[in-house]
Order: structure tokens, then C-alpha cells, then sequence
């Protein structure tokens, strides 16, 4: 059975002293839960303020990146290296459409970013996601074509360790999320490319999750969906009483 994840991405967002707060609200909030994990991607300069608050909660309690080089070192003024995250982080999300949009990554470096990831032993957190809405030749072809390209020669012994994301640009950050029948039709076709490019025991061992303007209100309309296996969570997730009620919600919703 796929342990469904649920990941609050705080993007560039949050103080030192409300990372602080946040993260020990969390730790604290989620302790007795089972059947979930619970991954925080707190921005770069706080993962070991946040590191050190969570090393003391619940081991289903982890942490992960927003961001990485493919590289493990060398002069690329600004970056991060899979090396500086690896004893910290157990995941790192890539290919956001965030990244995508803002910063000009393509396919072919996302590639190399999840091999570099899986190298190092850190989980990628694999965003894919179509950029209108209601088009659904254009859905495939963004979706599809991404996901073929990210994973491209990423073997299949591998490719188990990472999460994939089905995360539309139409619902991110807009209050408008898909709906959980539509996202599980996405996810489920995702399951079925990967069925194909690996083979069906692969495909079912991945997890796949869904993003976008996920609430507390709406978190079980995605996660009643076989399909889905959690959500990776933006703004809700700064929230620290919605973003632990949407874990308990999950949890509870295993028993
Ligand atoms: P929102 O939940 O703010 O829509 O963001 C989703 C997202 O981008 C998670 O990575």
C-alpha cells in the first residue's frame, strides 16, 4: 500500500522566528497521527532551524528542499547542492511549474536535477502540471511530454523512490482547485505512462499526489480518490492549525 504523504511547500515565504513557530506548531500538531507522512519544505536558509526542531518529533515528520543544483559542488554563485541536503532533507522537490515559469528551467535540466537527486539518495518531489484550463489536448501533451522527459533514462529501481506531483498551474495560488475527479483522471493516466515506460508493479508502487489550492475543506475530496495519494500544499500550509488538520484528516481517513 502507497503511505500517503502530505507536503507543505512554504515557497519563499516565512521569517526565522515564524519558521520557528510554524515548525514546532507542526511537530506538535501531528504527533499521535499514523498512516501519514509529513513532509516540510521550509526555504533553504531555515531547513536546519527547521531540521532541529522537527529531529525531536514523530520520525513520519521529515524535511525536504524547495529547490537544488544537479551539481555537488563547483562556482555557481547562489546555488545548493544535493550534498549540503542530504543529511538534512529526505526529499527535494523538482520541476515546479514556479521554477519552470519564473526561472526558465526546462525538461532537460529538471532531468538531470532527478538523477542527481536520486544519486544522492534524497526523494525527488516531481511537479508536472498542465498551464490552462479546460484543454485537455493540451493538458496531455503538457503533462505527458513532461513526464516523459523528467524521467528519461531514470532506471526503474530508482525511480521507485520518487513522488511524482500532479500539480495544474491553472490551480495553484488561485482558490480555484481542480476537481478531485479530474485530478484522479490526471493521476491515473500518469500511473498508466509510467505502467508503460516501466512496467505495472513500478507504476503502482509510486506515489502520486495532487496540488493546488489544496484547504482543510477540501484536502478528502482529493485523497478519497484511490488514485491520489496526498497533496503537496502552498499556502495552507503557513497555516499551522489548516495545514495540521489537513494531516489529521488524511490520517484518519487510513484507519
Ligand atoms: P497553493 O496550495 O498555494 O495553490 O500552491 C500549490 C503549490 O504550488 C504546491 O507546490
Amino acid at each position: 500500500m502507497r503511505r500517503p504523504l502530505i507536503g507543505g511547500n512554504w515557497k519563499m515565504n516565512t521569517t526565522l522566528s515564524d519558521a520557528s513557530v510554524l515548525a514546532t506548531a507542526v511537530k506538535n500538531g501531528v504527533a499521535e497521527l499514523e498512516g501519514v507522512e509529513v513532509v516540510l519544505f521550509p526555504p533553504f536558509v531555515w531547513l536546519y532551524p527547521v531540521f532541529e526542531i522537527i529531529e525531536k518529533g514523530p520520525s513520519f515528520l521529515t524535511l525536504g528542499a524547495q529547490n537544488m543544483h544537479f551539481l555537488d559542488e563547483g562556482a555557481y554563485t547562489g546555488e545548493i547542492s544535493p550534498l549540503m541536503l542530504k543529511n538534512m532533507c529526505q526529499y527535494v522537490i523538482l520541476g515546479h511549474s514556479e521554477r519552470r515559469t519564473y526561472f526558465n528551467e526546462k525538461n532537460e535540466l529538471i532531468n538531470d536535477k532527478v538523477k542527481s537527486a536520486l544519486h544522492h539518495g534524497l526523494s525527488p518531489v516531481i511537479c508536472l502540471g498542465e498551464y490552462k484550463k479546460e484543454d485537455k489536448v493540451e493538458a496531455k501533451n503538457d503533462v505527458f511530454v513532461q513526464l516523459k522527459a523528467v524521467l528519461k533514462d531514470i532506471p526503474k529501481d530508482l525511480i521507485k523512490k520518487a513522488v511524482l506531483v500532479y500539480e495544474p498551474v491553472w490551480a495553484i495560488g488561485t482558490g480555484k482547485p481542480a476537481s478531485g475527479v479530474y485530478a484522479a483522471s490526471m493521476v491515473l493516466q500518469m500511473r498508466q505512462t509510467l505502467a508503460k515506460m516501466y512496467n505495472l508493479e513500478t507504476a503502482s508502487q509510486i506515489r502520486i499526489l495532487y496540488g493546488g489550492s489544496v484547504t482543510a475543506d477540501n484536502i478528502l475530496e482529493f485523497t478519497s480518490q484511490r488514485e491520489i495519494d496526498g497533496a503537496l500544499v502552498g499556502g495552507t500550509s503557513l497555516k499551522a492549525k489548516e495545514f495540521i488538520s489537513i494531516c489529521r484528516q488524511v490520517a484518519q481517513a487510513t484507519k
